[in-house]
């Protein structure tokens, strides 16, 4: 049995109790705020990505976003120096939308306010995120990443119908 200094035993179940204090409070926050990894959905070259019949991000704009069912739409978000294709996105209250989003050329975020929508946006790969959306109201989405001149004008608006 090594010998421990009573000062010291003390501080190290100190601070094996707060570990676990921290390790609760991560898991807790986690589970209440519904904590959602970006999934890297898929590999995309950003060379071709605006090409025609390559990718559901080369269809106009206005046909990137799809109802799949009643109240479950998903949408095709390419992000570029410096806005979001497409840049308003209206759905009906209640919905559940899957964002699938990659970018054209440098690395933006994607980040929708009041929600834990937020993640980055890298070119070659499409990053998912899930969010229902029951509240009416305009959601701004904002890039977060800074990305040039024009970062700060870089945004787009989902507007949930009452
Ligand atoms: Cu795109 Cu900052």
């Amino acid at each position: 049995m090594i010998h421990v200094d009573p000062y010291e035993k003390k501080f190290i179940i100190a601070s094996t109790i707060l570990l676990v204090v921290f390790a609760v409070a991560i898991a807790i926050s986690a589970f209440s705020y519904g904590i959602q990894l970006p999934a890297p959905e898929q590999r995309v070259d950003p060379n071709v990505i605006t090409t025609p019949g390559v990718s559901a991000f080369a269809d106009p704009v206005d046909e990137r976003l799809r109802e799949l069912g009643p109240g479950r739409y998903e949408v095709y978000i390419l992000a570029q120096t410096w806005a979001f294709l497409p840049n308003e996105i209206r759905i009906p209250a209640g919905s559940t939308i899957t964002f699938y989003v990659t970018s054209r050329d440098v690395v933006h975020g994607f980040q929708i306010e009041r929600t834990n929508i937020n993640m980055m946006v890298i070119p070659g790969q499409v990053s998912r995120l899930t969010a229902t959306f029951d509240e009416p109201g305009t959601y701004n989405y904002i890039c977060n990443e800074y990305c040039g001149t024009g970062h700060h004008i870089m945004y787009g608006r989902l507007i949930v119908e009452p």
